[in-house]
């Protein structure tokens, strides 16, 4: 784009983060859109979805994010409490700043939140991460994700099998763009930053070789609803992963959902044994740092199944469907659900070959940013002037 500078007309894009997997995701963008010619400006807009120090201001430190320009504090509430705050709270902005595009990434509560006010007030909206589907309706995120994309204007794709499925929901082709991961993006920027694990355990205050950490360890996480909010699924998770440890050992980086959850169910026993390390949710370049050097990871997120396979780490996913398939299809993502055999069988065969390899998909290559800067800037300048003209 021939452009000396960002248009008067235009207003600032206006971009949104509320919870932990969108600051991986945001971080490589507001670059993008700093380093282009002519620069994006920007407004940063934190719902206040995850507050904890954990959760946050250590994920805004480790990414280099940029304070937000606006935080709404809305926290921790049930999905409509939530939703309903931060649309309240979320229009105030958009009648103040006037911007020409609110960009929202992933699936979280904040995402469907911004984007309704948004396209209510006739502000058009980019969604990146668009596309994906579990075709599981009983996930809060599916039912966010569904409907994000059906009123968002412009959608970012992160694997080419999203078209198709925007495409059986009626959307029409030329809405969407296949920019590549920007999780990814974040990935390659800090890999060579990523913490030694025997730091990250020293920290925590667990001595590295006691716990077996040169033999080889897996990482473990675990916070959907689905997983966790019930005592007869966690109990007998927790019972199955508690033997894996028994093979390996755990590193259990535990949300606080999850860590609520054992709490009340009373299922700490399960996992107090040397051969499990329970640690606070935990940094990025700590994640990043212990994934790289684990044998396998064990996960119901869906970050570290990207994750894992831009790493080439064989990664066992503890769902019954992944609205990522690409990780499965050409990464190191295997699905095990919660069955016992399957977990335990899977383990042992990673254990003895060394599991998946798998390749790292199309532009899942650190310039999916760019690649969104580059797109965005033409059509809300092309819109701009197709505005002017008529
Ligand atoms: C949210 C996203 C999920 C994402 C996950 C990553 C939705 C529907 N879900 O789930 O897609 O994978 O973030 O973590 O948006 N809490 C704290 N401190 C915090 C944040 C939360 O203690 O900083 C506790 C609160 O008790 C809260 C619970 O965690 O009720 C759940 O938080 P919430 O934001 O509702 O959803 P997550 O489970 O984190």
């Amino acid at each position: 784009m021939i452009l000396e500078r960002w248009p008067a007309e235009l207003g600032p894009v206006v971009c949104v983060v509320g919870a932990r997997p969108n600051f991986m995701k945001m971080a490589p963008i507001l670059r993008a859109f700093a380093a282009h010619r002519p620069a994006i400006p920007t407004i940063l807009v934190h719902t206040g979805q995850h507050y904890d120090k954990d959760m946050n201001d250590r994920l805004f430190e480790d990414l280099r994010l940029p304070l937000p320009d606006i935080n709404l504090g809305v926290g921790s509430g049930s999905h409509a409490v939530q939703t309903a705050e931060v649309m309240m709270r979320f229009e105030a902005v958009m009648d103040t700043h006037k911007p020409s595009c609110v960009l929202v990434v992933g699936d979280v509560n904040s995402t469907l939140a911004c984007t309704l006010v948004a396209v209510k007030k006739g502000v058009s909206v980019a969604h990146v991460e668009a596309g994906l589907r579990s075709y599981d309706r009983g996930m809060p995120e599916e039912i966010n994700r569904v409907l994000t994309d059906q009123i968002a204007d412009r959608l970012y794709t992160t694997e080419r099998s999203a078209l198709q499925n925007l495409l059986r929901e009626g959307i029409a082709e030329d809405r969407v763009c296949f920019v590549g991961n920007v999780m990814i993006d974040s990935l390659v920027f800090n890999r060579e930053f990523a913490r030694k694990p025997e730091e990250t355990l020293g920290e925590a205050g667990v001595d590295a070789s006691a716990f077996g950490l040169k033999q080889g360890y897996g990482v473990l996480t675990l916070h959907r609803p689905s997983n966790v909010d019930q005592a007869n699924r966690l109990g007998p998770l927790l019972t199955v992963l508690r033997e894996v440890s028994e093979k390996l050992p755990l590193v259990f980086a535990l949300h606080p959902r999850t860590r609520a959850n054992i709490e009340r169910f009373k299922l700490g026993e399960l996992v107090s044994t040397p051969r499990i390390v329970c640690l606070p949710p935990q940094g990025y370049l700590e994640m990043l740092g212990l994934m790289s050097k684990s044998r396998l990871v064990l996960t119901d997120s869906g970050g570290l199944q990207e994750e894992t396979t831009a790493l080439g780490i064989p990664c066992l996913t503890i769902r019954e469907n992944t609205e990522r398939p690409i990780t499965v299809d050409q990464g190191t993502n295997t699905m095990v659900g919660s069955d016992r055999s399957a977990i335990l069988k899977e383990v042992d065969d990673i254990l003895a070959g060394g599991g998946k390899r798998g390749r790292i998909p199309e532009f899942w290559d650190g310039r999916a940013a760019e690649r969104i800067a580059d797109d965005l800037a033409k059509w809300l300048v092309t819109a701009l002037v197709t505005a002017r003209s008529g």
